[in-house]
């Protein structure tokens, strides 16, 4: 039996709850038919927000260029020049996607065969993945238990000989330590790489996210919070010559300049990994709006929070001090031993929360399965034939990641539906919704099988 049929099959005995708990009246919790907080329209939460001024930009960019070449007056050129411009970095250089922008970021950095990347054990599979695109290895380290970023004192200990970047993640939108990083870069004569996917608009003491390794890569695939209308993908960076690298790698190894023929002359190894005309458009008015937006959210998700510090056993994810959190994504750790649930292993009740959390309407989901170490990807080792870069070096993980793994067991996240900026009542019903459940640890207890 499945965890989910031993759940259902719990609370079949009545609509009103298992035996023996006070479920009755306004406050009766949804699972057992009672009416759910969650009452708001969905596209109070709908992600993105298109609106007629993004309309308008995507046509306009259909009537001009369609080469997605930077010749200097395309929409890409214009959104590249405003990027670098609100990252302080001298440079931008638009890509397909945010998985390009890391693996060109790496070609930039000539990060290959025989190089070792240390990446966080938390986070998307392309942090991993992107090392291997240039058939360097992944090296995973722990992370911290607080921000979730990837801890220094992990990324010491990773170092070994071959070790040639490191890849800090500002996961969930939280900037990594990157004093502390920046360090031990120095110190060991590495190269650093923001993976900036999730936090576009943070900053770390006053600096904004994209200007605070030697490159960075963003995401703007449409769940991002400056989207496009599909994939694409940013680097900055305020080195000339990593710049230029990332620009012929992203072209087929080819040098394009403003106003000159192309001559279809390859200089080095080089990939298709252009952004389009429209999706950059689609970019540039979403950007006219993402201050506002920004501020929103900010407030939204700080009342939304602010409710619900109180409850037990729930730890809400707060901006770590001297940086400004972009909430890309909402994580909150579970702690049943502080609700009152002895006996009661943290994933138990994160499964017995999440359906009660959702059956209130409140979206919680889990981000991320597993540690990226144990990615069958990893383990299996599936890609190149089997053979090099795998041969070359273990994707390892030689500490275990604790802290990665007990985060993916204790913890539930909000996704998305924060990031409109009309959200905010929704996320109130949030709170409401939180704070019905807590009122009724007690069943969440039974379900989950606390000793009483
Ligand atoms: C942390 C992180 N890195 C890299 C990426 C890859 O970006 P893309 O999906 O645009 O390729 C993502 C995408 O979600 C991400 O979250």
């Amino acid at each position: 039996m499945t965890s989910h049929q031993a759940l259902r099959r719990r609370q079949a005995p009545t609509a009103a709850g298992p035996a023996g708990t006070t479920t009755a009246g306004s406050g009766q919790l949804a699972i057992f038919g009672g009416a759910p907080a969650v009452t708001a329209p969905r596209q109070h939460t709908a992600w993105p927000v298109v609106t007629d001024a993004d309309r308008a930009a995507v046509l306009a960019a259909l009537d001009g260029p369609l080469v997605s070449d930077t010749d200097g007056g395309t929409p890409v050129s214009a959104l590249e020049r405003r990027w670098a411009q609100r990252c302080g970095t001298e440079y931008c250089v638009a890509t397909s996607n945010g998985t390009t922008a890391l693996s060109l970021c790496l070609a930039a950095l000539e990060i290959g065969p025989g190089d070792e990347v240390i990446v966080p054990a938390l986070s998307f599979i392309a942090s991993g993945l992107a090392p291997l695109h240039q058939m360097a290895v992944p090296v995973f380290a722990d992370v911290d238990p607080v921000y979730f970023n990837i801890d220094p004192a992990a990324v010491a200990a990773a170092i070994t000989p071959y070790t040639a970047a490191i890849m800090p993640v500002h996961l969930h939108g939280q900037p990594a330590d990157m004093d502390a990083i920046g360090a031990i870069a120095r110190a060991h004569g590495l190269a650093v790489i923001e993976d900036a996917a999730q936090a576009q608009g943070a900053c770390y003491h006053g600096q904004p996210a994209g200007s605070l390794g030697d490159m960075a890569a963003f995401s703007l695939q449409v769940s991002k919070n400056l989207p496009t209308c599909g994939e694409g993908g940013l680097i900055t960076t305020s080195d000339t010559g990593l710049a230029d690298r990332a620009r012929r790698s992203r072209q087929f190894g080819e040098v394009i300049e403003p106003g000159a023929e192309r001559d279809y002359v390859s200089h080095h190894l080089g990939w298709n990994a252009k952004l389009s005309s429209v999706q950059a458009a689609f970019t540039l008015s979403q950007l006219d709006r993402f201050d506002d937006y920004t501020a929103r959210r900010n407030a939204a998700v700080a009342a939304f929070l602010g409710r619900l510090t109180a409850l037990p056993g729930l730890t809400v994810p707060t901006a770590a001090p001297g940086t400004s959190h972009a909430w890309h994504i909402l994580r909150f750790r579970l702690d049943p031993a502080a609700a009152g649930l002895d006996g009661v292993s943290p994933a138990r009740f994160r499964d017995v929360l999440r359906r009660l959390l959702r059956a209130e309407g409140v979206p919680v989901s889990r981000y991320q399965l597993m540690p990226l170490p144990d990615q069958r990807v990893f383990t299996e080792r599936d890609g190149f034939g089997r053979g090099y870069p795998w041969a070359a070096g273990d994707p390892r993980d030689s500490a275990g990641c604790p802290v990665a793994r007990a985060i993916i067991d204790d913890s539930l996240t909000i996704q998305k539906r924060h990031l409109n900026p009309a959200a905010h009542d929704t996320l109130q019903q949030y709170a409401d919704g939180f704070e019905k459940v807590w009122r009724h640890l007690d069943v969440a207890g039974q379900l989950a099988g606390a000793q009483r």
